[in-house]
């Protein structure tokens, strides 16, 4: 599949104060927002403020600036699965994380069973809990330890700084995760996952349970964007090609059922978390994060998919925009 080394072209941000203008006008043209819930789904995250909103924008070259509650701690929840995914495909390769996870969209929320079971027992792709789930089981390492370190140490590089889990937030996971237990025998049983499906679970529930705030998410995003470079570090965390193929897969998955309507409105990849983050990658120009709690009920964050939206049109973020050449036969 890739005979050929790519020739790659994005473009910049505008300059940089109209960008943190442009972000102080995300801010309050999404304020309004009052649309959506808090999730339920994990005891531990219902008690947050719904209010609570933070908006930060990290550029490739190390720049970032924020609006609201940028420093407010969350657990990046289904967010991991991109990271984890970029890491995985570094470590095991495209094709085999291809033939193993899939990229396709499953049409079926993120916990679906039944998309499972359409599929031939395939967990179809790694943004699903299934194929998140297979993911985390072709990290490396022999022990359920080896693999958490990985993935702690991975997400760290990640964000430039050493990122720890929230021990509340895992425990009341831990405690009721028992459809994630359920999705991982299901795979088990069609022979999809080579190592013991409790140890996978809860590897996946702590990636789940890392703490983040809006600007450590933004530098995640901005290290996608980057060729696998942190902009704040200068570390390459993982090489261009593994970003290339999680932009990818988070262009039609990032969103689940609702990728479609993502790309459509806001052409970005993007990723969800049922905390209620967003990290969008704008490849060669940086992250954007939000944080806001209230979900729709896809499970994601209501006020961050408008807040996006405004940065990818203000600061030309859209992949699929173009305008008329000066120069075009027609002119
Ligand atoms: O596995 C779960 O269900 C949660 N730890 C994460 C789900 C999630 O973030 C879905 N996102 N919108």
């Amino acid at each position: 599949m890739r005979s050929v080394d790519q020739t790659v072209s994005t473009g910049d941000l505008p300059e940089w104060d109209r960008v943190k203008a442009f972000v102080d006008q995300a801010y309050r043209h999404s304020l309004d927002v009052h649309d959506g819930a808090v999730t339920t789904r994990i005891p531990a995250l219902s008690q947050a403020d719904p209010d609570l909103f933070g908006i930060c924008v990290a550029e490739v070259t190390g720049r970032t600036y924020g609006a609201g509650d940028v420093d407010h701690p969350f657990s990046l929840q289904s967010i991991s699965k991109a990271f984890v995914y970029a890491l995985v495909c570094e470590a095991v390769g495209h094709d085999v994380v291809m033939d193993r996870v899939g990229v396709n969209n499953t049409g079926q929320a993120f916990d679906s069973v039944m998309a499972i079971e359409l599929n031939d027992g395939h967990p179809m792709n790694p943004m699903v809990n299934a194929g998140a789930m297979a993911t985390t089981a072709l990290v490396p390492g022999d022990t359920p330890e080896a693999k958490w370190a990985f993935v702690q140490q991975g997400l760290s590089r990640f964000a430039g700084r050493d990122l720890r889990l929230d021990s509340e937030v895992y425990a009341s996971e831990a405690t009721t995760n028992q459809r994630n237990l359920a999705i991982a025998r299901l795979l088990e049983s069609y022979d999809r996952l080579d190592v013991d499906p409790v140890a996978v679970v809860d590897v996946y529930t702590r990636q789940c349970s890392l703490l983040v705030n809006a600007h450590d998410l933004a530098v995640m995003g901005a290290t996608l964007a980057d060729g696998g470079v942190n902009p704040l570090t200068g570390e390459q965390v993982v090489p261009a090609s593994a970003c290339n193929d999680t932009l990818a897969v988070l262009a039609t998955n990032g969103l689940y059922e609702r990728s479609g309507e993502w790309l459509f409105e806001i052409g970005v990849p993007g990723k969800s978390g049922v905390s209620g983050g967003i990290v969008a990658a704008a490849p060669g120009k940086g992250g954007i994060a939000t944080f806001s709690p209230r979900l729709d009920t896809a499970g994601n964050s209501v006020r961050g998919q408008r807040a996006t939206a405004f940065l990818s049109r203000s600061l030309g973020l859209n992949l699929f925009a173009s305008k008329v050449h000066p120069h075009s036969r027609h002119r």
